[in-house]
């Protein structure tokens, strides 16, 4: 009787508050209305690199103008992560069930110092935008980080000329919290970042 109180106790820890919930969640994919969220694959390589070359992808980012070399760092490390111990960063392909290939990605970040926040950032592959994907797959993440990680607070930052970026965000819930004068960057040009975040839902 004490001994099976006591491993029901053991059994209730407290939420895990690294990625290992989203992972044991998503490994097999997810599946929203028209997407599946997935582990990324090598073989999403030549799709990232086609649209990651085009100004529409990197325009309002922090980052030079990808590599083909650079995207396959990028991208096998996003690979590996999947089999980390204690993830800090899971990326997720976006596949339209009807396109049978990639057509984006988003990933969500555990916060360093603070294990029950999170960041998250996605882009698409400019021929499937204006589809609600974006929002759809970001609805999805924020679901299962509040659901499977023990989140508390998920955020992202957003160059302010980044209207259909700050859209999808507020579609998705997430509150416009302030506005960082010259916060970043971008490729020599110091421009104002938004704070956006949602926190989870509270039950009682
Ligand atoms: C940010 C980004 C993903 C937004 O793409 P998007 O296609 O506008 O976003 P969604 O996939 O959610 O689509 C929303 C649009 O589709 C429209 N839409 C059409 N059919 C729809 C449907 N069935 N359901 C929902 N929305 C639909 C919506 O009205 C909306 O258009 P609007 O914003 O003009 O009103 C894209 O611009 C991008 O990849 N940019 C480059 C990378 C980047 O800046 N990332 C953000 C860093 S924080």
């Amino acid at each position: 009787m004490f001994r099976s109180l006591f491993e029901f106790l053991q059994r209730r820890k407290g939420p895990e508050y690294d990625l290992q919930g989203i992972r044991r969640a998503g490994k097999d994919g997810l599946a929203t209305a028209r997407l599946r969220l997935r582990p990324p694959a090598r073989a999403d390589l030549p799709h990232i690199r086609r649209y990651a070359a085009r100004e529409a992808f990197y325009r309002y980012l922090d980052m030079e103008k990808p590599t083909p070399e650079g995207t396959r760092t990028y991208l096998w490390a996003a690979i590996a992560a999947w089999r980390s111990a204690r993830p800090a960063e899971l990326v997720f392909a976006i596949e339209p069930t009807d396109a049978g290939r990639l057509a984006g990605l988003i990933r969500i970040r555990v916060d360093e110092d603070d294990e029950t926040g999170a960041s998250v950032g996605f882009h698409l592959d400019s021929d499937f935008q204006g589809r609600g994907y974006a929002t759809e797959a970001l609805r999805e993440i924020v679901r299962i980080g509040f659901r499977d990680a023990g989140l508390d607070r998920i955020r992202a930052e957003v160059d302010t000329r980044n209207e259909r970026s700050c859209r999808v965000l507020e579609r998705a819930g997430f509150r416009r919290e302030k506005r960082m004068e010259g916060y970043r960057s971008v490729r020599g040009t110091v421009t104002d970042w938004y704070l956006y975040a949602v926190t989870a839902p509270r039950s009682g």
